[in-house]
């Protein structure tokens, strides 16, 4: 039913994003993520941060560059769920429901963890010296992640596949343990993009921090960009005589930014003796048509970090919505709760017999996702808004029938509450869970007719609520 490709990806809080993160991973995620039928989830790895850095004002700055990096190039919240890990409890709740399930010998042979002890042994030290246990359940954690928004696909540098492959078989065992048949948990697929170009550093090795031969993306501004590129290493042929384009990381860091034509006709003016001062002026000028706009918005955002932090604050919410009813599922799989007697389908009373409410879900004139609540006599007392899937609405009924007892009918601004509202048909009563609007009633000639059908629904709410809960 439902044709969109969950898409999820993780970004490490770590570091000042530089030119080859950008060509290597965050245009080709933003690319994918434009894609019609794409649903994506991008996300601050903050916890995962923690097991790389224990300075808190680094990871403090790292996140707010970060987030800014991304916010700039193009991430577009209304389209993408942008969150930070750390703002999704759901997360390491589930990491721990992983843990669990997790055999101690399959994180033995992750890559990271192996390759600490091959340092350590190498060294003749104790083979776990200095290693803490965030680094060993770094996959459990990061499985947690992707589980618990059931991705589908996770597009990530070949460095991470084994990750994924380990997230694979952690979900297959849960669902093995505790399934009965059935996939409680989504099992994704690495996406590794063949197409895009690692990009090479000042000294033609790959750009990485960890070679210090990086070419800032936006830090340091437009003059830091030029004097990162006067250090590109090149031979020391004079104007005039022909130069090999690919002697040096010039061309390649061209080509990531141009069209084909343009590189070749860059490799040519190279081959024909093109100086290499103009050539670094050329590519300077290049990647600057294409990054100082990003980079005006990148000032703008960090000049307004309470910006940053309100678009993650409604990203956290959004990602809330579908983790909280997923996690209710998995703790009553484990035995951690006990299901309710019935749920908003099995609770349907038999034909003439209805001793309380009904939510029902129902696809609107408008083509959209809708639920009712009806009263023990069938009457409608409140019809929701709309959804786009059919799922949504019917997560709604769920987290309404968990969070079941907490409404009353007053204008207060937690949890599940009611509130009146005036509208040019009549007053109405809107049912809020926090500050997700989720239905109302039909509008009444008065403000008292619209107190006592609030009072009315608030009884029956809680009369589904008793019988759910007494079985
Ligand atoms: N480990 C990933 C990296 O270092 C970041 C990450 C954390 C991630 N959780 C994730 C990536 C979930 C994809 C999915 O790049």
């Amino acid at each position: 039913m439902n044709a969109r490709t969950r898409v999820l990806t993780g970004i490490t809080t770590t570091g000042t994003p530089h030119l080859g993160n950008y060509v290597g991973a965050i245009r080709p995620a933003l690319r994918l993520a434009a894609q019609p039928d794409t649903d994506a989830f991008f996300f601050l790895a903050d916890y995962h941060a923690l097991i790389k850095c224990d300075d808190p004002e680094r990871i403090a700055r790292s996140r707010l560059e970060i987030a800014a990096t991304w916010l700039a190039c193009g991430l577009d919240p209304a389209r993408v769920t942008f969150y930070r890990q750390s703002d999704i409890p759901e997360i390491p709740e589930l990491a721990w429901l992983l843990t669990c399930v997790t055999a101690k010998g399959l994180m033995n042979r992750a890559h990271a963890y192996k390759a600490a002890v091959d340092a350590n042994t190498a060294q003749g030290e104790d083979a776990d010296a200095g290693i803490g246990m965030g680094l060993y359940s770094y996959p459990v954690l990061m499985a947690a992640d992707i589980l618990l928004f059931g991705a589908q696909q996770v597009p990530v540098g070949r460095d991470q596949v084994q990750h994924i492959e380990m997230a694979r078989d952690i979900a297959q065992r849960f669902n093995h343990l505790y399934g009965g048949g059935k996939a409680l948990l989504a099992l994704p697929d690495a996406v590794v993009d063949e197409d895009v170009a690692t990009l090479p550093g000042l000294d033609g090795r790959k750009m990485s921090k960890s070679y210090d031969n990086t070419i800032p993306l936006f830090a340091g501004g437009s003059r830091a960009l030029e004097d990162a590129i006067a250090r590109i290493v090149t031979d020391s042929r004079k104007p005039g005589e022909p130069k090999d384009p690919d002697s040096n990381a010039l061309c390649a860091i061209y080509r990531a930014f141009a069209t084909r034509a343009e590189g070749d006709a860059f490799a040519a003016d190279l081959r024909s003796g093109l100086a290499w001062g103009e050539a670094k002026q050329r590519l300077t000028a290049c990647i600057e048509q294409e990054i100082a706009p990003l980079r005006a918005r990148y000032d703008a955002l960090l000049a307004d970090p309470e910006q940053i932090e309100a678009s993650l604050r409604d990203g956290a919410r959004k990602a809330r919505r579908l983790a909280g009813p997923l996690l209710d599922r998995l703790r009553e799989a484990v035995g951690l709760r006990t299901p309710l007697a019935a749920s908003a389908t099995r609770a349907q009373p038999a034909a003439g017999g209805a001793r309380h409410g009904r939510f029902v879900t129902f696809r609107g004139r408008d083509g959209r996702f809708h639920f009712r609540f009806l009263g023990a006599d069938g009457s409608d007392l409140l019809l929701s808004v709309p959804f786009d899937a059919p799922k949504a609405a019917a997560d709604w009924v769920t987290v309404l029938d968990k969070a079941g007892g907490g409404v009353s009918f007053v204008w207060g601004h937690e949890g599940l509450h009611l509130q009146a509202e005036d509208t040019v048909a009549g007053p109405i009563a809107v049912l809020w869970y926090g500050d997700e609007r989720l239905a109302n009633t039909e509008p009444q000639p008065d403000a008292a007719a619209r107190d006592a059908l609030a009072a009315r629904l608030v009884e029956e709410l809680e009369a589904r609520w008793r019988a759910l809960r007494d079985g």
